[in-house]
């Protein structure tokens, strides 16, 4: 049963009439307790209370799988706002962002055409960006986008995902451009030809991956909810005298939030994602398809 509600989210994820309607209706469901709302002054207002408790951000303009010109340059001058109202305000957050919301699907031109404007704008206030990993069907492209453009920035991170058997070799490519790196269990409903279908695999390569990537001397964002991983984590570092400084952990909004406070409290720097934007509805799914428990919660607000 929860294999079944699980793999419906992750297909409601990628649905385009689903996400066009939700965009059209607002935060609903009960998805403000992932999005921090529909607009720029929300999402600031959230990051400033994130600030408040110790802890820093990055913000994401919501957006994935355009398919238009005119669409990707909009989410383009959404994340370039982002990066303005972050300088403007003052608040300590840094910019995620989905490189299919840039015109990935349309031409590589065009995509990097818009990343490069978003990398420059960041430079200039002396910023970071992260671009995110999505499905398998975008992974080498994705790689491929960041190795070029990490010739020329400093303040361009990667995503890379434990569930992909290919991800140690791309650990160890991407030790030669001292990548920074976040690293996750992966989010996307994949072929077991190219993903560990087991969890228990999963989660060892995690572990793997986030002890050699942190041998190699690089910088990572530890992105889990996993308190076990990230007690794995902490004894590891101390074993092997990682400072603090060559890492940071990394969760979503409004997922573990107790867990977040007491890293922080702990002396571990702790960076919140924080979605907002219209486009909340495929976000939203992945959310639920990592854990169907949520279903309830979500039931409760669709009849309240
Ligand atoms: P795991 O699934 O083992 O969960 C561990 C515990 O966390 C659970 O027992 C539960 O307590 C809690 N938990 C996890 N998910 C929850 C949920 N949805 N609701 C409530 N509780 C939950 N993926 C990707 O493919 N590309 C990307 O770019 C990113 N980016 C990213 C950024 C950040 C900051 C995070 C934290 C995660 C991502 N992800 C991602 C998602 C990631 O791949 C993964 O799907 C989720 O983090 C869930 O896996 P966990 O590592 O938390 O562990």
């Amino acid at each position: 049963m929860e294999k079944l509600l699980s793999n419906t989210f992750q297909t409601l994820a990628k649905n385009s009439a689903a996400n066009k309607m939700a965009q059209r209706y607002g935060l609903k469901f009960g998805a403000k307790r992932f999005v921090a709302g529909d607009s720029i002054e929300q999402a600031v207002a959230c990051v400033q209370q994130i600030n408040q408790n110790g802890m820093v951000a990055m913000l994401n303009y919501l957006g994935e799988y355009v398919f238009t010109e005119e669409a990707a340059q909009e989410a383009t001058q959404n994340c370039i706002k982002t990066l303005d109202a972050i300088h403007q305000t003052g608040i300590n957050s840094n910019l995620s962002v989905k490189i299919s919301s840039l015109g990935l699907d349309i031409s590589r031109e065009l995509c990097i055409q818009n990343l490069k404007q978003i990398l420059d704008s960041a430079r200039k206030y002396g910023n970071f960006v992260r671009i995110e990993m999505e499905d398998y069907a975008h992974c080498q492209l994705t790689l491929d986008i960041y190795k070029e453009l990490r010739q020329d920035y400093d303040n361009i991170g990667a995503v890379i995902q434990a569930y992909l058997y290919r991800t140690e070799d791309d650990i160890t490519d991407l030790n030669n451009y001292q990548a920074n790196l976040r690293l996750v269990k992966g989010a996307y409903k994949e072929s077991p030809d190219v993903a560990f279908p087991k969890k228990s695999d999963v989660d060892k390569n995690y572990e793997k991956i986030i002890q050699t990537h942190l041998l190699n001397g690089n910088y990572a964002g530890i992105a889990t909810h996993d308190d076990v991983m990230i007690e794995k984590v902490i004894e590891f570092t101390e074993t092997h005298q990682i400072p603090k400084s060559q890492f940071e952990f990394q969760m979503l909004y409004g997922i573990r939030s107790d867990l977040q406070k007491q890293l922080a409290t702990r002396g571990y720097k702790v960076r919140v994602y924080v979605p907002y934007g219209v486009d909340w509805f495929g976000y939203f799914m992945r959310r639920l398809a990592e854990r169907p428990e949520n279903v309830a919660f979500v039931l409760k607000n669709t009849f309240k």
